[in-house]
């Protein structure tokens, strides 16, 4: 998926109780769960949030799993899917899913890097039920645009599916991926969206794990970026209320607490992986040594929610160490991002190093700082064979 966000919704806390060593967990099925139907994709986007070793074409779900496991979401109570990868448009039977979304009841939302889609192809899937678009874009112009996601002309493509979009009569959300390389032109990336008569633009700050921890040289942005961003997002949000909603999320390395990531974990979301895996997050399986149950295996969905090790293992309050334990945020962070513990401190169950009250926070803090003044900007672009060092510009 190239936008790094999984979309976090509105969640259905149907209120269950488990109990950890004693202390309640509160968790239901969620509303939402993010469909990976593919890893392929035509752009290269050096923070991509797909594995670094990605899914191949000939492991992929086929269209009739896809559709059983669209029963089987809705079944369990499920009401919204996302449609991701990869770029879910590589798929040829992605107007068939979505339409099999709608008959069984979902609401549907597109995650698309949108360049290979006409204008045809989304009429179709606006006539198959498709309820909301959302585009990622690299940058305000093309020359920074398509330099970062590794794909000429891929920027003016985007702005025209966009205004399809919303010719189409769809809604659309703008997801801008933010690091060093384009900060600088969040404002006219907010204008931009305004101009696409986007509803919503999600600027998001890349999140450091997988591709991106790979890149985090050339991706992570200054302490001056960031309280600029801050600012720049505050006055837009003031100034475009009403006409544009503004969602934000800050680069970890400078936060003070750490995120409420996926809203905590097997707690208000699932990933389905183009082979089927179910997986708490999308990047869950940066974390070695778990293993993750498989759509294709003999067990439901339902079971591997609420019975599988992989989402009993930090979910709730119960597994965590000190500081964690006795935090009186414990219950609203759950601990922050476990696929960041594990790529920072070696164990996913240690304190997320992005919380202040953890011993390694100053030290992350610092290397975000090195790294940043330090600009090396060439990427590490995200491909099947492990990836591609951007060339030198001559
Ligand atoms: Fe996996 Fe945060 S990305 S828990």
């Amino acid at each position: 998926m190239t936008d790094q966000s999984p979309p976090i919704a509105d969640f259905q806390l149907i209120t269950r109780t488990g109990d950890e060593a004693g202390q309640k967990t509160t968790y239901g099925i969620p509303l939402a769960v993010l469909a990976e139907l593919t890893h392929r994709c035509p752009l290269q986007c050096p923070y991509c949030s797909n594995p670094l070793e990605m899914e191949v074409a000939s492991a992929e779900l086929t269209t009739a799993e896809w559709c059983r496991v669209m029963d089987e979401l809705a079944e369990i109570g499920v009401l919204q899917i996302h449609f991701s990868g990869g770029e879910p448009a590589v798929r040829k039977d992605l107007v068939q899913l979505v339409r099999h979304a709608t008959r069984v009841g979902l609401y549907s939302n597109l995650i698309t890097s949108a360049v290979m889609l006409t204008k045809a192809r989304l009429q179709e899937l606006a006539d198959a039920g498709l309820c909301h678009v959302q585009i990622s874009v690299q940058g305000s112009e093309s020359r920074v645009a398509d330099r970062v996601g590794g794909f000429k002309n891929g920027h003016v493509k985007k702005l025209q599916v966009a205004a399809w979009t919303r010719e189409v009569g769809l809604p659309l959300t703008i997801n801008a991926v933010m690091h060093r390389q384009n900060l600088h032109q969040l404002p006219e990336i907010i204008d931009m969206a305004v101009a696409l008569d986007a509803d919503r633009l999600e600027v998001a700050n890349v999140q450091y794990y997988g591709w991106a921890l790979k890149n985090r040289e050339a991706l992570i942005p200054t302490f001056a970026q960031v309280e600029t961003t801050n600012q720049i997002v505050a006055e837009a949000q003031d100034r475009l209320a009403g006409v544009l909603d503004i969602d934000y999320v800050v680069p970890d390395y400078y936060a003070q607490r750490p995120k409420q990531c996926m809203g905590g974990w097997g707690r208000q979301f699932f990933n389905i992986s183009p082979s089927g895996k179910v997986l708490p997050c999308h990047a869950a399986e940066s974390i070695t040594g778990m293993e993750f149950d498989s759509v294709r295996g003999n067990k439901s969905i339902r079971w591997i929610w609420d019975n599988s090790e992989a989402f009993n293992k930090y979910r709730g309050t119960g597994w965590m160490p000190e500081p964690c334990q006795s935090c009186e945020f414990k219950e609203i962070d759950f601990g922050g991002c476990r696929c960041q513990a594990f790529a920072l401190t070696g164990s996913a169950d240690n304190t997320d190093p992005a919380c202040a009250k953890s011993d390694l926070h100053a030290q992350i803090f610092a290397r975000a700082t090195t790294e940043s003044a330090e600009a090396q900007d060439r990427f590490i672009y995200r491909n099947f064979a492990g990836g591609a060092v951007e060339a030198e510009e001559l």
